[in-house]
């Protein structure tokens, strides 16, 4: 017997079933995956300057002292350290009903409130509880976390509406008709307001449209509005909540972006006009019921949203905080501004830019020069004849001025460019990565 079972164990060498659902292919994270590439060249001795995420504590951003002290009086606090009701703590959630509220626009109350454990978490629940042939419908670029898990739940390349570059990046209104028209898949438009990668913000006129669309079409509207209180020049990001009458829809939120706390995991759903419609009812419970058997999310940073929020200094916080965005914007566009090879769209919201190569300005055969013989072993094993081109420069960028960026082919476009970030608070730095990518983007586009 155990001699037969030992000859079993040494023989067997495959499971006998599938591990993997086959949707798992269409997870594709290039924010992340870079940084895999940048661990290598760190390895090689090059000092890497992250762009490639939008962490505000990682570019320095010093969160000020009056907003530690209150999450310094929840540490000492025991209940903070257990869980909370699985939606989410009561009395957070009614703070942000209140909050809601008060625009005036759809009315809410508490249990219309679902937390999470960071919005990245809400994003992957939306997805993985519809039913696979239920598309939304997204921008593209896209910022990848939704098109990446909208293309998993159904096993389908993501269904996308064109933001268009020569338009401010607004969205193409008709192809957005005409695809939700022809594609009676689609169950629902995702808009991302201010938007990731491109820093637009939806012109009021725009969303009207949109809530209209899916007005016509019996769709749901769903709006990560995770950048909502980051506007460069005082821009009103139009809620939802204030336009969206009485369709179903789904505004996701955090605090990621906004205190700035990524660490915290927390980010929320609100649910709008759930009663109005019984599948969306359901839907809302399902999601409910998943966080439940979860128990619930994150603690003390809910606790300390009211605190922090409802403060009398958060409003000019946040005023001081994009004010020195904007300033930085300002830096971006007076070094790129005359460089012929790329355009981009002066960012109005969120904290980056993306910045396109213009028409030919990639050619195959370009690159940058380095001596260093491990980068040049690195660059042999990463230029393959295959890859999209602003990838190609966004590798050599990489390896040569170690700046690590997201090449806009991965965001589910078409365009060739690059996202960077306006993040980095240490001007002097600042300065010197814009100054060094223009260098590089010249050298680059004239070497071939
Ligand atoms: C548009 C958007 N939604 C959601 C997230 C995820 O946020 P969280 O850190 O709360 O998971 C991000 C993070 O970059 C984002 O840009």
């Amino acid at each position: 017997m155990k001699a037969n079972w030992k000859t079993a164990h040494q023989t067997k060498k495959k499971l006998r079933n599938n591990l993997l659902f086959e949707g798992a292919s269409q997870l594709e994270y290039e924010i992340r995956q870079i940084a895999r590439k940048a661990d290598q060249v760190a390895k090689c001795g090059v000092n890497i300057i992250w762009e490639n995420i939008g962490d505000p504590i990682q570019k320095h951003n010093r969160l000020p002292e009056w907003m530690k002290d209150e999450v310094s009086e929840l540490v000492r606090q025991d209940s903070s350290y257990g869980y909370c009701h699985s939606k989410g703590i009561p009395e957070t959630r009614r703070f942000l009903a209140d909050r809601n509220n008060a625009l005036g626009g759809v009315q809410i109350t508490e249990d219309d409130i679902l937390f999470f454990n960071g919005l990245g978490d809400a994003i992957s629940k939306l997805y993985q509880y519809l039913p696979s042939t239920s598309r939304i419908i997204g921008p593209s670029p896209a910022y990848s976390t939704h098109s990446s898990a909208e293309a998993a739940h159904a096993n389908s390349a993501p269904v996308t509406y064109r933001l268009d570059p020569e338009n401010n990046w607004y969205p193409d209104l008709e192809e957005l008709y005409n695809k939700i028209r022809y594609n009676e898949n689609i169950a629902g438009i995702l808009i991302i307001n201010p938007d990731n990668p491109t820093g637009m913000i939806y012109p009021p006129e725009y969303l009207e449209k949109i809530v209209r669309i899916a007005a016509e079409f019996d769709l749901l509207l769903i709006a990560d509005e995770i950048y909502s209180a980051i506007t460069l020049n005082r821009e009103h990001t139009l809620p939802l909540a204030e336009i969206v009458g009485n369709r179903p829809a789904i505004s996701m939120k955090g605090i990621s972006k906004e205190l700035p706390w990524p660490g915290a995991r927390c980010g929320w759903m609100e649910f709008y006009n759930r009663k109005s419609d019984e599948k969306f009812d359901r839907f809302c419970r399902a999601l409910e019921d998943a966080k439940m058997v979860e128990v619930c999310s994150t603690t003390l940073p809910q606790k300390a949203i009211p605190r922090i929020m409802g403060n009398s200094k958060y409003d000019s916080y946040l005023d001081a905080r994009n004010k020195s965005i904007a300033k930085r914007s300002k830096l971006m566009d007076d070094i790129l501004s005359d460089v012929s090879y790329i355009h981009y769209v002066e960012t109005r919201g969120a904290f980056y830019n993306t910045i396109l190569f213009r028409k030919d300005a990639l050619k195959p055969g370009q690159h940058l020069k380095t001596h260093d013989t491990s980068i040049n072993y690195l660059l042999k094993e990463w230029i393959t004849p295959d890859l999209a081109a602003d990838k190609r420069f966004t590798y050599y960028l990489l390896a040569v001025y170690g700046i690590c960026v997201v090449p806009l082919s991965s965001f589910q476009s078409d365009e060739l460019g690059i996202r960077v970030t306006l993040l980095e608070e240490n001007m002097d730095v600042f300065e010197s990565t814009f100054r060094s990518l223009r260098e590089a983007i010249i050298t680059y586009c004239e070497s071939a």
